[in-house]
């Protein structure tokens, strides 16, 4: 896609793998200075390696997804060595632990399935939105599931984390349209070759994405093509659009 994202930081959560790595390379290939969020250090300095080599600004800030002011402190740090942060691609940090049928789930995980799949989205984007608010500016691009609108089987509480985030986007796009934020999502279902799909692939659900494969009519998505839809969300020919769920899935299902 033909955009120019030049003078714009973007900062990726969980850019060091995955959907989150391919959305930094591409918003840094149309010119976005970018920050990689991320708790796995050494993966993510060859991203700012990558993006360094193309010409760009690139800094690694530590932080634990999970916990709000490791996040909050991570953004600060971000702000102050980039001067700004006007794009946020939420992705990363979720877990195929809670991936089961509903009666399988220890209710005690119900906290801390909510917490990585729904509340960590929450966290990085309160801790930008004083910033976002200050400028008059901002793209917040939230990466998600679709069983936040289908119902799947095994991601009952997943799909429910995400069903929160499907709404919660449509919320905050209202709320924060009077100071130029816009917020979307992108809801996926089965993403091949991300950290994702190799973690189910390792399990006894494998079976579920084998099916998903011979399903998906178009092909399963790669991170390269929901990096793709990130970009335009990020970019100022998707301007005018805010609180939007699009979902990027091969045809597996056609969520509305
Ligand atoms: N991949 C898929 O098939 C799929 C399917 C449905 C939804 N999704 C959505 O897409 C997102 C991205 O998926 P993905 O497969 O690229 O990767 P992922 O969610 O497994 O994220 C990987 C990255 O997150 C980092 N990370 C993990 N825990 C962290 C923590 N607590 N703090 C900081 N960093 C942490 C890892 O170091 C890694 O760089 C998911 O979070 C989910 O919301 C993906």
């Amino acid at each position: 896609m033909l955009t120019k994202l030049d003078g714009r930081v973007a900062l990726v959560t969980g850019g060091a793998d995955g959907i989150g790595k391919a959305s930094a390379l591409k918003l840094a290939k149309s010119g976005a200075d970018v920050v990689i969020a991320d708790r796995n250090r050494d993966a993510a300095m060859k991203v700012v390696s990558e993006i360094k080599a193309m010409g760009r600004r690139a800094t690694f800030q530590e932080c634990d997804l999970w916990v709000y002011d490791s996040v909050k402190e991570m953004a600060d740090r971000a702000i102050a060595e980039m001067g700004k942060v006007d794009i946020l691609i939420a992705s990363g940090a979720t877990t195929v632990k809670y991936a089961k049928f509903f009666h399988e789930l220890d209710p005690n995980d119900y906290v801390g399935c909510l917490n990585s799949q729904q509340w960590a989205r929450l966290y990085i984007i309160r801790a930008l939105l004083d910033h976002m608010k200050e400028q008059n500016y901002g793209k917040i691009v939230i990466i998600t599931s679709d069983a936040g609108r289908i119902a799947t089987p095994r991601e009952s509480l997943i799909g429910s984390a995400a069903a929160g985030l499907v709404l919660m986007t449509k919320t905050l796009a209202s709320e924060f349209a009077r100071w130029q934020i816009r917020v979307n999502a992108l809801c996926l279902t089965v993403i091949q070759g991300s950290p994702a799909f190799e973690a189910v692939m390792a399990t006894e659900a494998r079976h579920v994405f084998q099916k998903a494969l011979e399903r998906a009519r178009l092909g399963l998505p790669t991170p390269e093509d929901v990096a793709e839809a990130a970009l335009f969300m990020a970019s100022p020919e998707s301007d005018r659009i805010t609180g939007q769920i699009l979902s990027i899935n091969g045809g597996l299902s056609f969520p509305g």
